[in-house]
């Protein structure tokens, strides 16, 4: 049958592109013998692995998007004076247009925002609430002095649940540490929107509204980790009652006005390959914030970055709030989802924003948590079709700083990360087959024994080698109690 062009495109239900192909990047397809020469010259550990050496790369979201001709036209534009280039203030205005905060201080990525509004607002003996731990957010927040808390609700850390705010913060956990620490020693509370660590799980409008009253009720700052605060506003339009017919600009503007500021990887919603700022209302921060960027990124006007990655920026801001960009974004991830859920691989459930997250504890129930259950199953894919991906489970958990232990995660989970206007439908069809093919030969997927542990966000560079398959089994279900990572 032809297809039917007489169907309205309001009534048209397809995720497909909102944009057409000007130019390709030639990939290399590897043998199964070349893959594993490659993986173990990486010590089993995907992040060491040559990009060259993989096909189709799910590694991470952050910094690998697609940019526009009209960014790259912007990056003929970049004014690279010193001081005072005419991209920071447009950088600015747009941050203050879509996010609605006063001030913005550009950073190198979002991190380098988080050291600096870590430095500002913590003092040591502090502690940190948020909705799931970030590896560079904790390691900051710790390093300035503070602990952090866990307060998300339990359903996110059941990746069974199919609560459609798995990002929520428990506002009765939030309460009771109040009353237990005193809310002098709670400098801010994190709240990130989509929650990575969860699966790329959003928070609700509500749930925003309730945690700023209630922080705002004790004098508490409510910082927004906003780097991918446009996906999580497309997951409030879709299911929180009320929001349906808001434009995803409003929504966003929204979710900011219950913050007192953000840190923000551009690297993620705003498809760039480098970039962040940190964007507050409070003057005495700002002014702090300011000094202190210049001591550790660069000048208030470039903080790190050139005038032209500050241009590609401020145009992505624009092209992120697309409601067509956003449909096709998540749509592309819900696609993969669908396909692995209808062949009963083990996922985190409801799909996410970036990525879609396997469950490496169903997926390899006979792999004991000390070895690296979610390590395996993503050296595993590489192997299996030159796919890489991430590890996000006990290893991206690291280690207690206090008793050395492993912070053991309840959730032990592979990252298919998606970049975003980069790979197609087949590049998603054939990302579900390898993953389904990893499924039907399960059994024979043993653990890894960690060789080397850096001592910082050891995932990055830790090596590892297998363990013979026997071994693990004779473990079988044999999980550390969890605790909160
Ligand atoms: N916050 C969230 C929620 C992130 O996902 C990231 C980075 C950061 C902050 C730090 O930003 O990388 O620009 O310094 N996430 C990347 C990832 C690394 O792969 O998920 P950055």
């Amino acid at each position: 049958m032809l297809p039917n062009h007489s169907v309205p495109a309001e009534r048209r239900r397809s995720w497909a592109e909102p944009y057409r192909i000007k130019m390709v990047e030639l990939l290399k397809m590897t043998t199964p013998a070349e893959r594993r020469v490659a993986l173990e010259a990486a010590g089993y550990n995907t992040f060491l692995l040559r990009s060259d050496d993989v096909y189709i790369d799910l590694l991470t979201d952050s910094g690998t998007s697609a940019m526009s001709d009209a960014q790259w036209a912007g990056m003929m534009r970049g004014d690279e004076a010193y001081a005072g280039s005419r991209n920071f203030y447009g950088l600015e205005s747009a941050v203050q247009a879509r996010y609605g905060y006063r001030y913005v201080v550009p950073t190198h990525q979002g991190r380098g925002a988080e050291h600096l509004i870590s430095r500002i607002l913590i003092s040591p003996g502090d502690v940190v609430p948020g909705n799931m731990y970030f590896t560079t957010t904790r390691l900051h927040q710790e390093l300035a002095g503070a602990t952090f808390v866990d307060v998300i609700i339990d359903q996110a850390h059941d990746p069974e649940s199919l609560y459609p705010f798995k990002g929520n913060i428990d506002l009765d956990k939030f309460r009771e540490l109040i009353d237990r620490v005193g809310a002098k020693k709670i400098p801010y509370i994190s709240v990130a929107a989509t929650v990575n660590m969860a699966g790329g799980q959003p928070i609700s409008m509500e749930n925003i509204r309730q945690v700023s009253q209630l922080a705002r009720q004790h004098g508490i700052r409510v910082i927004l980790d906003a780097t991918r605060a446009i996906e999580n506003a497309w997951f409030i339009k879709q299911r929180e009652a009320g929001f349906a017919d808001r434009s995803i600009a409003s929504i966003l503007l929204e979710m900011c006005s219950y913050t007192d500021g953000c840190t923000m990887s551009g690297k993620k919603d705003l498809l760039v390959n480098i970039g962040g700022f940190l964007a507050l209302n409070d003057w005495e921060v700002f002014e702090e914030a300011r000094n202190l960027v210049v001591v550790y990124e660069g000048l208030h006007t470039y903080g790190g970055l050139s005038g032209r990655d500050m241009e590609a920026m401020a145009i992505g801001i624009e092209e992120a709030l697309n409601e067509d960009h956003i449909r096709a974004r998540i749509g592309q991830v819900e696609y993969l989802g669908q396909q692995l859920i209808q062949a009963g691989i083990p996922i985190v459930l409801p799909v996410g924003g970036h990525a879609i997250y396997l469950d490496a504890r169903s997926f390899l129930p006979h792999v004991p948590q000390d070895e690296f259950p979610a390590q395996s199953l993503a050296a595993e894919l590489y192997l299996e079709a030159g796919i890489r991906a991430m590890e996000r489970g006990v290893i991206s958990a690291g280690r207690n700083l206090q008793t050395g232990q492993h912070n053991y995660p309840k959730l032990e989970l592979v990252r298919l990360t998606i970049p975003r206007r980069v790979y197609t439908q087949a590049h998603m069809d054939v990302t579900a087959e390898s993953v389904i093919n990893l499924y039907e030969r399960r059994e024979a997927i043993g653990g890894l024994k960690m060789i080397y542990e850096p001592k910082y966000l050891r995932f990055f560079q830790a090596r590892f080698e297998p363990v013979a398959v026997g071994t693990s089994r004779e473990k079988r279900g044999e999980y550390a109690d969890p605790q909160e990572a």
